[in-house]
C-alpha cells in the first residue's frame, strides 16, 4: 500500500532522513518510534507531500506520488498541535475539507455526523473549539482527517498534549477506530509504550535511519541492537565477550572471568553486550562474589543501592562488583516493607534463554 524507497532528506548539512525504505501493508497500523530529532516528522511530511525528498521515491497503491502535492495524495495528516481552526465550531472544522471539495450540504452533514459519532462527539457540533477539552480537540482533529476518507492516515504525535490518563484512553480509541475503518495508518511517537500498544508493526528510528522494523513482540523480545533494546522497554546490560559454542549455545564471559551460559543466541563471536529484561530476573540471598564460584551459574551478585516505588511494582536497583547496575522488579506481597533493603546483598538469577547477546 505505502512504499518508501531509499528516502533521503537533507537540510543543508543535516541528514534528517538518511536512506529509509519501508513497506506498509493495506490496513496496517505502523508506528515510527524514535528519540527527538531522529527524523520522524520529516518522514511523515515526505509521506504527506509537504516536503520533497532529496532522493528516493514514495509509492502509494503502486503509484509513484513523490512529486505530487498534499492535496493530490490519498493521505490525511493529523498535526501534532491539532491545528484546528479556532474561529470555527466543531461542525465547520470537520466539514472544512468537504466544503473545499464543493460537496453538497446534505452530504456534508451526513459525513460529519457519521465521523463525530465515530469519535464519540455526537451532539457537540455547535461547540466552539475553546469550549472543548484537549482530548475532545484531539478527536475533532481525527474526525477532520478521517472525514476525507483518506486511504492513508498520518498522525504526528497526536496525543502529546494530553495528560497521562487521557493519553491511554485516546490511544485505545484511535486503535479501535483505525481497526473498524481498516485504514492504513502511520503513527509517530517517541513514547515506546504507546508504540507497543497501538501498532501492528513498529519502525524504530535513530539518526534518520530505521534500526529495526517488526511487530511489538519482535522488537521487544528480539531487538537487533543495543539501541533498540534500550529504547523499547526496560533493559539490563552486562558487558563482556561472547563465545559461541554452536547450536545456539554459548558462553558470555564477564570482565572478572565469570562465565554465564547463553541459549538461543545468534550473536557473532566477539559481541560485547548481553541484555536481560528485568522481568526475567529473580533474586535470592547471596554475598558479593558468590556467583563467580558457582560453575555455570546464570546470574550475578549485586548489592541494593536504592529502591523505586511505582505502586503495583517496586524496583530494586543493584550495583555489581563491575560497577554495572541492574534493576529487578518485585511484585505483590514481596514488595511490601522493602524500604530498608538498601545495602543488602542478593544473587540475581535468570534463565540462560533470557540473556540476549547483542553486537553494537
Ligand atoms: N526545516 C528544517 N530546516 C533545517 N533542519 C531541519 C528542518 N526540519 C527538521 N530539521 C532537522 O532535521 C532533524 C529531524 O527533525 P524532525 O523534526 O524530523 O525530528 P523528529 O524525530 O520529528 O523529532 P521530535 O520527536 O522532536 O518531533 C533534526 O535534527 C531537525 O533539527
Ligand atoms: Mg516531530
Amino acid at each position: 500500500m505505502v512504499q518508501l524507497d531509499n528516502i533521503h532528506k537533507d537540510f543543508g548539512e543535516v541528514k534528517a532522513v538518511d536512506g529509509v525504505s519501508l513497506n506498509i501493508n493495506p490496513g496496517e497500523m505502523v508506528s515510527l518510534l524514535g528519540p527527538s530529532g531522529c527524523g520522524k516528522t520529516t518522514l511523515l511530511r515526505v509521506l504527506s507531500g509537504f516536503l520533497k525528498p532529496s532522493e528516493g521515491n514514495v509509492l502509494m497503491d503502486g503509484k509513484d506520488v513523490t512529486l505530487l502535492p498534499p492535496d493530490k495524495r490519498p493521505t490525511s495528516l493529523v498535526f501534532q498541535n491539532y491545528a484546528l481552526f479556532p474561529h470555527m465550531n466543531v461542525f465547520e472544522n470537520v466539514a472544512f475539507g468537504l466544503r473545499v471539495k464543493k460537496q453538497a450540504l446534505a452530504r456534508i452533514k451526513e459525513s460529519v455526523a457519521e465521523m463525530l459519532a465515530l469519535v464519540g462527539l455526537s451532539g457537540m457540533e455547535q461547540r466552539a473549539i475553546r469550549q472543548l477539552s484537549g482530548g475532545q480537540q484531539q478527536r475533532v482533529a481525527l474526525a477532520r482527517a478521517l472525514v476525507m476518507k483518506p486511504a492513508v492516515l498520518l498522525l504526528d504525535e497526536p496525543l502529546s498534549n494530553l495528560d497521562a490518563k487521557l493519553r491511554v484512553e485516546t490511544r485505545i480509541q484511535i486503535r479501535k477506530i483505525q481497526r473498524s475503518v481498516g485504514i492504513t495508518s502511520i503513527f509517530v511517537t517517541h513514547d515506546q509504550e504507546e508504540a507497543l500498544t497501538i501498532s501492528d508493526r513498529i519502525a524504530i528510528m535513530n539518526k534518520g535511519r530505521i534500526m529495526q522494523f517488526g511487530s511489538p513482540e519482535e522488537v521487544y523480545h528480539r531487538p537487533n541492537s543495543s539501541f533498540v533494546a534500550d529504547f523499547v522497554g526496560k533493559s539490563n546490560f552486562l558487558s563482556g565477550r561472547y563465545e559461541p559454542q554452536g547450536e545456539g549455545k554459548g558462553i558470555f564471559i564477564l570482565s572478572d572471568g565469570q562465565r554465564i551460559p547463553v541459549r538461543g543466541s545468534t550473536a557473532p563471536v566477539g559481541a560485547d553486550r548481553m541484555m536481560i529484561r528485568p522481568e526475567r530476573m529473580t533474586l535470592s540471598d547471596g554475598t558479593p562474589g558468590s556467583a563467580a564460584g558457582v560453575p555455570g551459574a546464570c546470574g550475578v551478585a549485586g548489592t541494593v543501592e536504592y529502591v523505586t516505588f511505582l505502586g503495583e511494582v517496586v524496583y530494586y536497583h543493584l550495583i555489581l562488583a563491575s560497577g554495572e547496575t541492574m534493576m529487578v522488579p518485585i511484585y505483590g506481597k514481596n514488595a511490601e516493607g522493602t524500604g530498608s533493603v538498601a545495602g543488602k546483598h542478593f544473587f540475581i538469577h535468570w534463565e540462560p534463554e533470557a540473556g540476549l547477546v547483542l553486537a553494537g
